[in-house]
């Protein structure tokens, strides 16, 4: 049983006790339900107190149970909260630090609640697609009026109670307290013992001025703001039921919605990505309480686009940073990026003066490698030259004190070569942050051949303080990311020359969901990196195929938006990408060349090649233990490469395809003359998979 009772005095105490955050699930209802019958039994029993052990009074609903066959067992939630309002004998709910999505709902059966200070509020069903679907749409409006609830409701967030007691004319919290929440619920109970009749939140009446007006507005302005997601319109559809209708009724809408959303692929993809994201932190052979190193002190090499976005990130989070150039001009040019960045935050209202100062003071430049002796870390961002970066590390042995992290930026490096620059290959890994590296979440942690596991706890820890999504990586040709990157892209190159156009391939793939297409996108970071890659790969895997196109564009100096020209033409100072000409041309004589005679390619074909070409590559990372789960590529795409959210990632999106349906989508693609035959063979992974009819989750 995951809640525990006791009898104080005359009170009886139900106590949550599901660790990590009493999430409700099967075992914590039937606690519940069998604690109130005990006490309901005892004569000696005057009033009920709910509370939770441990950091939470409850986080709702058991996520971890949904899905499952437990998820629906008797008594469920609904059950729990009607057997509390129907108990004989007072309830109160004793709440602190936690209060979440189910846990608030079944406070709000309850007949009284106490409050500590602190205690983090939300109805967050929304992040996970859903809506409060245990009364919470119906019985919130009536203790907090239409707005507060339907912010909560809608947005998720937390809230400080403290803020939600003092709301004018609110009936969410009967008292307020600084510590012991517990002992306050007990004496508030002992007073309302002999209240009779004790007050019940559905009794109470949803009432607004202007119902109508108000509920048109709100879905305004939330379908302006929730485009690929349903869950957040349903939530205004279940509110205003709260004002429409009876009690009763409302509850049966808000079940319906609720229960229609569980279903939908947008909230499965968000479930997946909850756990998903704290998957993410979990490696496999390194268990959580490995010891880490302490990092009060950290180095970076190189100020040019990378350093100084990696640099910010340490600032923000309040540690000082050295940074390390060859020239003075370099460390004075990137210092001023640095500076600019922070200054247009604070010209934004984004950030305050006074943190402005102090993140610049924790700012410190050198050109002399003893200055970085006593850091803790320190990360190599200098040029993509397994030369340069070989006199970097063989310097950094030298000086740097034993024990200190050494980390390289590299996006196509062999981390395993840079480690043995050093005598210490044990404390180096690879840190690779995406560019601007001050705003993207995503920080893949290479972990080399001889990496130990207390520098990827470390890594993993520190990572999080500066509010990275951390996914790990083995060491391979572009790590997770862009080793799937380059599958796309080379699809995407096969698309032209089969006869799609640039703007219609952006197009499809945008309307998937992806903020920017791979043409878009080229231009936006530059062609010309593309093709240096593909220039590397020719010498590495001569065999490869892949589409000339791009490089038939660079020869001709379009690289995009920083020339004022590439798969698309620019107005100068616009980024409108304005469909070429030139393009048109150079594609089809390009095309020509190739003897292929055009044709047209719907946009499900597009939108599948491209998506297909990352599950595959995906795949064969997962089957060759480069990411440690299907969930952690997923991660990459949704943090680092702009796959859309509502999808869930390609992984997530392939399983709510079906293995089966993809599998026989790259047979069918293998056959085409002008694609790839031999990349479109299944990887064994997902063919095994297919042939099980499972899944990669
Ligand atoms: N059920 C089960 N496990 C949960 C959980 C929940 N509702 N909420 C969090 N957890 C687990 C996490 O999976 C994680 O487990 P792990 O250690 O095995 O990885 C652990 O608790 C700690 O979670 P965090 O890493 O997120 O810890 P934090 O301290 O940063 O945050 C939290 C705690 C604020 C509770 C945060 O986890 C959170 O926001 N949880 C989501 C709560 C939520 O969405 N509740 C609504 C559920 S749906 C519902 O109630 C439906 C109802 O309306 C019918
Ligand atoms: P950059 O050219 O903007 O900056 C490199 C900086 O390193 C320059 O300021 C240069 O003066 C300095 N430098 C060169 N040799 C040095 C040395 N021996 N000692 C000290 N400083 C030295 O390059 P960028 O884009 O910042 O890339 C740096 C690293 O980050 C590369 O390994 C790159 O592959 C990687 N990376 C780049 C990404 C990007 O989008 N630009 C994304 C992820 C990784």
């Amino acid at each position: 049983m995951s809640a525990n009772y006791e009898v104080r005095g005359n009170v009886a105490v139900i106590t949550l006790d599901n660790p990590p955050v009493n999430g409700l699930g099967h075992a914590t209802r039937l606690g519940i339900a069998q604690g109130l019958e005990k006490a309901n039994a005892d004569a000696n029993v005057k009033a009920i107190v709910i509370t939770g052990a441990g950091k939470a009074f409850s986080g709702g609903a058991d996520i971890k149970e949904f899905g499952s066959p437990k998820a629906l067992a008797e008594p469920n939630l609904l059950s729990v909260i009607l057997a509390i309002e129907a108990s004989d004998k007072p309830t109160v709910a004793a709440i602190h630090t936690v209060c979440m999505g189910g846990g608030l709902e079944l406070a709000l059966g309850c007949n009284y609640r106490v409050v500590q200070a602190g205690t983090q509020i939300a109805l967050p069903e929304v992040k996970l697609g859903l809506l409060p679907g245990a009364g919470g749409t119906q019985r919130l409006p009536r203790v907090l009026g239409a707005e507060n609830a339907l912010n909560i409701i809608v947005s998720g967030e937390p809230v400080p109670a403290e803020m939600l007691a003092k709301a004018p004319g609110q009936k969410l919290f009967d008292k307020l307290v600084d510590a012991n929440v517990l002992d306050a619920a007990i004496a508030f109970a002992q007073e309302k013992a002999d209240v009779r009749p004790a007050p019940l939140v559905r009794n109470l009446k949803a009432q607004h001025p202007q119902r109508e007006a108000y509920f048109q507005f709100a879905r305004n302005m939330v379908g302006g703001m929730s485009k690929n997601f349903p869950a957040p319109l349903r939530c205004v559809d279940a509110v205003e039921a709260a004002f429409t209708k009876k009690f009763d009724d409302g509850m049966r809408a808000e079940r319906e919605l609720f229960t229609a959303l569980m279903f939908t692929p947008e909230s499965k993809a968000l479930r997946h990505l909850f756990m998903a994201e704290r998957a993410a932190s979990k490696i496999p052979d390194v268990p959580s309480d490995t010891p880490t190193r302490e990092i009060k002190k950290v180095g970076v090499i190189g100020a040019g686009t990378m350093g100084g976005g990696i640099s910010m990130n340490f600032l923000n989070a309040g540690i000082p940073v050295t940074i390390l150039e060859t020239k003075q001009e370099a460390l004075d040019r990137g210092v001023a990026t640095i500076r600019k960045n922070y200054e247009a935050q604070v010209k934004k209202g984004k950030l305050k003066q006074d943190k402005y100062d102090q993140r610049m003071a924790l700012l410190s430049t050198t050109l002399n490698y003893a200055d970085l002796k006593d850091s803790d870390l320190v990360i190599e961002a200098v040029f993509e030259e397994l030369g340069v970066k070989e006199a970097v590390f063989k310097t950094l042995d030298e000086v740097v004190k034993p024990g200190a992290i050494l980390a390289s930026n590299t996006s196509t490096l062999d981390v395993n070569k840079i480690a043995a620059f050093t005598k210490r290959p044990q404390d180096v890994v690879g840190m690779h942050f995406f560019s601007p590296a001050n705003v993207m979440k995503l920080l893949e942690v290479v972990r080399g051949e001889k990496t130990a596991k207390d520098v990827l706890a470390t890594v993993m820890q520190i990572g999080k303080k500066i509010k990275k999504t951390c996914v790990v990586s083995g060491v391979c040709d572009g790590f997770i990311g862009n080793r799937m990157i380059e599958q796309y892209s080379r699809q995407a190159g096969f698309l032209l020359d089969e006869g799609a156009s640039p703007e219609q391939v952006d197009k499809a793939i945008e309307k998937f969901g992806f903020a920017m297409g791979p043409f878009r996108m080229g231009d936006l970071a530059g062609n010309d990196i593309g093709w240096a890659i593909r220039k590397r790969r020719s010498v590495e895997k001569p065999g490869m195929r892949y589409s000339k196109t791009a490089d038939l564009l660079c020869e001709i100096g379009r690289y995009g938006q920083k020339t004022g020209a590439g798969w698309y033409d620019y107005v100068p100072g616009k980024r409108d990408a304005i469909p070429s000409p030139v393009v048109t041309e150079m594609i089809d004589k390009h095309r020509a060349s190739l003897g292929i005679t055009p044709r047209k390619i719907s946009d499900e074909e597009i939108v599948q090649r491209l998506v297909f070409s990352l599950v595959n590559e995906g795949a064969k990372i997962v089957e060759e233990g480069i990411a440690a789960r299907a969930s952690d590529i997923d991660m990459v795409y949704l943090t680092g490469y702009g796959f859309p959210m509502h999808r869930g990632g390609p992984m997530q999106y392939a399983d709510e395809v079906g293995l089966f349906n993809v599998a026989a989508a790259m047979k069918r693609f293998a056959k085409n003359p002008n694609d790839d035959a031999e990349f479109w063979q299944p990887a064994p992974l997902l063919a095994k998979l297919a042939a099980e009819g499972k899944t990669f989750s």
